[in-house]
This record gives structure tokens, C-alpha cells and sequence, in this order.
């Protein structure tokens, strides 16, 4: 019985199982410049049941209760993480929302279950998790409980942070997760929360693991005013830490110095010791800073690349047939057995015929090859390779697709924006140095002193957006434009016409120069005679006349009688 339970024992039973929880901040500064930072919060329970527990988050324990959930991973990602320069993460997640679960061997309507249990995740974490249906999940081919999807359209925001940070016992007040700051989480090149719940059993007895995690990179550059690229845990998070945790049995911080030796650094604080020759650690009780001063690079070094990374983008031109290339480097110089696994939506129908693996430009096939054809609006396009990677080679898998036309309601309200395709994942097993970090145990600090030799990791590619043909949806907006201008324009003669009263009157009309001098005479006479005459001038009087008074004139029409008179003196004279 630990100090926890003494305090329960005041009101009821101790109960027969505790929790206990973990903080741990593991910090890479990468040779490029950026700074990798990995807080994970660990709550291990030896219960099964999560109806009651002291640190486990009921809200989530109720939900893996209720869909017979054995394993969860929940990962919400904005960026990108770039293998090449950036190396391994300690989780690697598509950009976007990515979901995977294991039920109960005994579950018997696993889509029913899979289907609540996303529902119940969007109400905890305000995501969009609800939008997950047949036609975007799969089922892996051999495991029937089983369910993985991924919604690379989603955007992670301070919504998704603020419940996420509900589920630790410290909150957001004390402890690691003090430095979390939506300001500061959101401002990082790439950034994505994860929860992931599993198992672990050893000889018939079963513990079970919450780690909630967070991975932010910065770009040192970019946090530090004076342009250089000294870090610190308050340039990084906007605040120093105060206060542990006090729930916590465990708070550390890590610093993998490894790349001390190609850009190298000072740090302010002594460690407290040092693991494997270049973790250095920080136990944590109380007010802790630490800030790195380095001295600028003169030369950029590049880090030594992944053994392992992929490419992955789209080929063709046109909206009518595409290509689909996923590329996987292996600098390793041994072969590396993969599975790639790719799930393409079902409005990118994939031609399986054209499918075509080459390995340095030579076709070779696949070890293994599972094909399950997508259905409209249904399924989505499932490919599985298996392949032997050569060693320092890239291999290239290729497969043609066609765009085809959706029905209107599909096409999103920025239908010009394009369709997200997620990412495809590469499996393999790696030598485990070349990795950053690895969870074969719960705690960081005891997957840092394992020496296993091999490591299964799991790579995401990036995502891409295609552009499906879009009809043109501003047709109605400009219909309706040109109506009320037409509308518009004719509304005011036709005003006219129907309220105002027609009446004859003379034309008295003179054409050509004759008008113009009319005019102008009229004009001069009004300014000389309105001095001297009242208001209704001469100017103002105007006769009208009768149409029987006017007399036809062959070039000026109908004029009046008495022009037609002046008219005729003045040809006479
Ligand atoms: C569930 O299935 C897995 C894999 O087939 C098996 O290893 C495990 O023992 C099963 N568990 C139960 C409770 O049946
Ligand atoms: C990096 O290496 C230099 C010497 O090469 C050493 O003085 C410094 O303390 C090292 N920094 C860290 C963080 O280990
Ligand atoms: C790491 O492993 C070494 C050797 O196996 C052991 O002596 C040491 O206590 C371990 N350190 C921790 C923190 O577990």
C-alpha cells in the first residue's frame, strides 16, 4: 500500500490495485538546426476494469470499457515530419488524424463497436473522428479485430489540445504538461498528440499502459530573437517549470546529446547522470531551467541520413489518368524485409495490371501481394506488399489510377481545393540504434537502456492533395448575377413607361446648325432679358400647338405654320 491510498483509507477501502503515474520529456536537438521534443505521460494500471480508478482518466476508461477495447492508438498530427534531415520520431503519425484499434478476441460486431468507439473519441477529443465509415477505414487481413483509418484532412488545433490535457491527473497546472501552452504547441513546425493504450503481459499477468504523448519540433532559429541557434525550455514552451507533479512517482527530463559532436553546444545545467555515454538526466523536484548556447555552425552538417525513408508522389498530367509512385530508400547495407501498405479511397480507382514494383530501375516481384478492390462510396482500395529491400537500393512501387467524377453533394464546400489521399505505411525491422527511441518497456528512461537488436518501426509517407474534375460551382452565382443586372436594367425604363402620362407635343425641332444657334440664342437671351424682365421670361413661354396647325416641310418635317413662314422670308432674302 503506498502513501496514495492512506488517504482513501479516511472514507472508504484502499482499493486492491493502484496506478501509477510518470512524466518524462526526452529533448533531440537535430543537426539541422531544429530541436525534437517528446513529452510522454505514462499511467500504468493493473486492473482491467477502469470503472474505478484513482489516476486512470475515467473518460477514457469508460470508453475502452464499453467497446471491449485491448489496444488504441489515437494520433493527431499537423506537418510533416521530414525523415531525412529530421531521423527517426519517437511515433511516427501521417499529418492529420490517425486511428487504430484492437478489440476482445470475443468481440462479436467489431465494426459496430469500431464505429462507437470513433464516435465516442470526436465527443472526448473534438475531432472529426465521427467521419470514419467503411468507405475510409480497413481491416487488417489477418487479425478480424483489427481496425485502422486515417482522415489526413483534419486540422489539429487548440480544440483538440485543451480535452487532451484534461486526461492527465496533473491537468495542465503542474508538472511537464505546465509547458504545454496552445499558444507555443501550435506555433511549432510540426507538432501531433497522441494517445495510445495497450497491454502488456508477461506470463499470464497483465498490466495495462495509457501513454499520452506529445512531439514538437522547432526550428531553433525561428524561436530564439537574436538569430542564432541557442534554445532553451522558455524560448521553446514560453514558460520555465515551477512545480511538479506532485501524482507523479517519476519526472524526468532527457537530453540525447549525440549530436553534441557534429554541431557542438553548452548547456546550463549539470546532469544528474548520464546514461549510455550521451543521454544526460535531469531528475525533476521543483524549479528547473535548462538552455543551450551554440556556438553558430560554420558549415550546415547534415545528419547521417535514416537507414530507411520513403517518398511517396503522384505521376501523369491531365484530369483523366494519374500514377500513384511510393519510393523506399534503404541506405542499409544489408536487405531489409518491408510491408507496404496502402489504402487508397475509393474515388481513385487503381488499375491493378499496372501495378509494377522495380528495385533500382530493375522489375523484381514481391515476396507477398494482398489485394482487396474498393467499392464506390463502400471500400476503400487495399494493396499490401511484401518486399525484400536490396541493400542500398530504392525500390519503386507504381500504380495507375483514373479520376473519376463524383456526385455533387460529395465534393467538399472548397471543392477547388482538392481531395486529401492518405498516406501509405511502410513496416520493417531495423537495427534498434538507428532509431531514437523505442517502447518496447513503458518508461523512456528503460527503453533507453534496453539492448535489444532489432526494432520494428513503422513509417508514414506523406500525404497528398489530387484534384478530382470539379464541376464549376459558381455557374448558379453568376446565373443569378446576370438576372438581377438584366433585371435591373430594365426595371427603369419600364418604370417609366407604365407610371408616367404620354403626351403630344411639338416637335420643335430644328436640325443641324440651325438647332445649335437656336440654342444658343434662347441661352443669351434668357441671361440679357432675365435682368430686366420678371421670372416668367420669354424664355419661359412655350406655344404648343396642334398637330392641325403644323405644315409638312419635305426635309424638316412637321414644322409650325410661322417657321415655315420665317422659313420662307429667309430663302427669299
Ligand atoms: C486473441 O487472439 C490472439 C491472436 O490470435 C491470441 O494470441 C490470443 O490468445 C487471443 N486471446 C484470447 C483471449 O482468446
Ligand atoms: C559538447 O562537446 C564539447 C566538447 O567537444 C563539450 O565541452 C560540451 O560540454 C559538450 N556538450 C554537451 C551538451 O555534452
Ligand atoms: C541500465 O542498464 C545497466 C546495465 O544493464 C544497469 O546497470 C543500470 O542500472 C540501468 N539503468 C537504469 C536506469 O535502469
Amino acid at each position: 500500500m503506498n502513501t496514495k491510498c492512506l488517504g482513501f483509507l479516511l472514507f472508504f477501502i484502499c482499493p486492491a490495485y493502484s496506478d501509477t503515474y510518470s512524466e518524462e520529456l526526452f529533448i533531440k536537438p537535430l543537426a539541422t538546426g531544429y530541436v525534437y521534443s517528446f513529452f510522454q505521460f505514462t499511467v500504468i494500471r493493473e486492473d482491467d476494469s477502469f470503472k474505478h480508478s484513482t489516476l486512470f482518466p475515467h473518460s477514457l476508461g469508460d470508453i475502452i470499457d464499453r467497446f471491449h477495447v485491448a489496444e488504441l492508438n489515437v494520433d493527431l498530427t499537423s506537418g510533416l515530419w521530414r525523415h531525412k534531415s529530421w531521423g527517426y520520431p519517437a511515433v511516427d503519425a501521417p499529418s492529420g488524424a490517425e486511428i487504430s484499434a484492437r478489440f476482445h478476441n470475443d468481440t462479436q460486431d467489431v465494426d459496430k463497436n469500431w464505429y462507437g468507439l470513433t464516435n465516442a473519441l470526436s465527443g472526448l477529443l473534438c475531432t472529426s473522428l465521427n467521419f470514419i465509415n467503411s468507405a475510409n477505414s480497413y481491416e487488417s487481413s489477418a487479425d478480424r479485430v483489427y481496425r485502422y483509418s486515417n482522415l489526413p484532412r483534419e486540422n489539429v488545433c487548440t480544440e483538440n489540445l485543451t480535452p487532451w490535457k484534461k486526461l492527465l491527473p496533473c491537468d495542465s497546472t503542474r508538472g511537464l504538461s505546465s509547458l504545454l501552452n496552445s499558444g507555443r504547441v501550435h506555433n511549432a513546425n510540426y507538432h501531433s498528440l497522441g494517445i495510445h493504450f495497450r497491454p502488456l503481459c508477461n506470463a499470464g499477468k497483465c498490466k495495462y499502459e495509457l501513454r499520452q504523448t506529445v512531439s514538437l519540433v522547432y526550428d531553433s532559429v525561428f524561436i530564439s530573437f537574436n538569430n542564432n541557434y541557442d534554445w532553451s525550455l522558455r524560448k521553446m514552451f514560453g514558460t520555465g517549470l515551477f512545480k511538479t507533479c506532485p501524482l507523479a512517482d517519476y519526472s524526468k527530463i532527457y537530453l540525447d546529446t549525440s549530436s553534441n559532436s557534429s554541431v557542438p553546444y553548452l548547456i546550463s545545467q549539470e546532469p544528474d547522470y548520464i546514461l549510455k555515454n550521451n543521454i544526460a538526466v535531469y531528475n525533476l523536484n521543483g524549479i528547473f531551467h535548462l538552455s543551450a548556447i551554440v556556438p553558430r555552425p560554420k558549415i550546415v552538417v547534415s545528419e547521417l541520413r535514416p537507414l530507411l525513408y520513403t517518398d511517396r508522389f503522384i505521376t501523369g498530367f491531365g484530369q483523366e489518368y494519374g500514377g500513384l509512385v511510393t519510393r523506399i530508400y534503404n541506405d542499409h547495407r544489408s536487405s531489409i524485409i518491408a510491408t507496404v501498405i496502402e489504402n487508397i479511397p475509393w474515388f481513385l480507382p487503381i488499375y491493378y495490371h499496372t501495378l509494377k514494383v522495380t528495385s533500382n530501375g530493375v522489375r523484381v516481384t514481391p515476396k507477398a501481394l494482398i489485394y482487396k478492390p474498393g467499392k464506390g462510396r463502400v471500400r476503400i482500395y487495399y494493396l499490401e506488399v511484401v518486399l525484400e529491400l536490396a541493400p542500398r537500393s530504392v525500390t519503386e512501387i507504381s500504380v495507375q489510377f483514373d479520376y473519376v467524377f463524383l456526385k455533387w453533394q460529395e465534393y467538399p464546400p472548397d471543392a477547388n481545393h482538392g481531395f486529401y489521399i492518405g498516406s501509405a505505411i511502410v513496416k520493417a525491422t531495423i537495427p534498434r540504434h538507428a532509431t531514437s527511441l523505442t517502447f518496447d518497456n513503458s518508461l523512456i528512461v528503460d527503453n533507453l537502456n534496453s539492448t535489444g537488436s532489432d526494432y520494428l518501426i513503422c513509417l508514414k509517407t506523406e500525404n497528398f492533395i489530387i484534384t478530382l474534375p470539379t464541376p464549376d460551382f459558381s455557374m448558379p452565382y453568376n446565373v443569378i448575377c446576370l438576372a438581377c443586372t438584366v433585371v435591373a436594367l430594365a426595371f427603369g425604363p419600364i418604370h417609366n413607361i407604365t407610371t408616367k402620362r404620354l403626351k403630344l407635343t411639338t416637335a420643335k425641332y430644328v436640325p443641324g446648325l440651325a438647332s445649335v444657334a437656336q440654342k444658343l440664342y434662347v441661352w443669351l437671351e434668357n441671361i440679357f432679358w432675365s435682368k430686366n424682365k420678371n421670372k416668367t421670361g420669354k424664355a419661359a413661354v412655350v406655344k404648343v400647338f396642334v398637330p392641325e396647325e403644323l405644315s409638312y416641310h419635305p426635309t424638316l418635317g412637321h414644322v409650325s405654320e410661322e417657321f415655315m413662314k420665317d422659313k420662307m422670308d429667309y430663302i427669299a432674302s
